[in-house]
């Protein structure tokens, strides 16, 4: 780096400890953009939001239960807010149930911090539960959702928090079967291709589909999964 280059240092919007560790929400300098950090790793950011939305949008396109309206859809992890802004776009949408395991992350969405996605949380369709995702999974009933969304880590191999790792096991992906109507859909969005997961996918779900997505975060080319499951 020359001498006459600036450093210039991310600009911090809101601290928080959990339980689990430090959530950090920052602003970017050179792009403006806001970055969700978790524990020091990046979780994602504002700026490129590709692959979150197509969390939302590949997996209405391929749901088919019936009647194909009136759907009802279950997101593990607010994040940032772009998937469930993306599936509210959507008019067959009709409830959304979201699961967000730390409260700050909701608080700093209501405060404005991340105005981007705010009217999606006040969008009479959706209901926020401050919970894990395999709490609030285990309090729906059988056969009772359209799609179940799960982007709660970087994927089964970047672990945001190590306690998720069940959440790619053969007994949470059964849960998830069990509460989705017939040509419904599990959805899981993952910073790497894992094939332990296709293949433990496969063993529960009648169809499993891996779509790549690829993206451009940045000055670099990266490709993003997503592993869709029909039950
Ligand atoms: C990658 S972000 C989600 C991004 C989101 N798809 C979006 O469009 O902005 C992951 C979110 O999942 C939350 N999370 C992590 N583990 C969780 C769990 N077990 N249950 C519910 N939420 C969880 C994190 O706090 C974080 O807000």
């Amino acid at each position: 780096m020359g001498d006459d280059t600036v450093r210039v240092k991310p600009q911090y919007l809101a601290r928080a400890r959990s339980e689990r560790g430090e959530l950090v929400l920052r602003r970017r300098p050179h792009d403006g953009a806001i970055e969700l950090r978790v524990n020091g790793v990046f979780v994602m950011d504002t700026a490129e939001t590709t692959s979150e939305r197509l969390l939302a949008s590949s997996a209405l396109a391929a749901c088919r239960t019936q009647p194909s309206e009136g759907l009802d859809v279950l997101v593990g992890g607010l994040g940032l807010g772009f998937t469930l802004s993306e599936l509210l776009a959507d008019a067959r949408v009709a409830r959304v149930v979201v699961a967000e395991i730390e409260p700050e992350v909701l608080r700093w969405h209501r405060d404005g911090l991340v105005a981007v996605n705010r009217p999606a949380l006040v969008d009479p369709r959706v209901q926020i539960r401050i919970a894990d995702v395999r709490q609030v999974l285990a309090s729906m009933p059988g056969q009772s959702l359209d799609l179940v969304l799960l982007d709660v880590d970087n994927g089964p191999d970047f672990l945001v928090y190590d306690s998720n790792a069940d959440l790619y096991g053969s007994s949470f992906l059964r849960t998830c079967r069990a509460v989705l109507a017939p040509g419904g859909l599990t959805a899981i969005w993952s910073a790497s291709r894992s094939e332990p997961l296709a293949e433990r996918m496969a063993e529960v779900f009648d169809a499993v589909q891996c779509q790549r997505i690829q993206v451009r975060p940045g000055e670099r080319d990266e490709e993003y999964f997503l592993y869709l499951g029909r039950g």
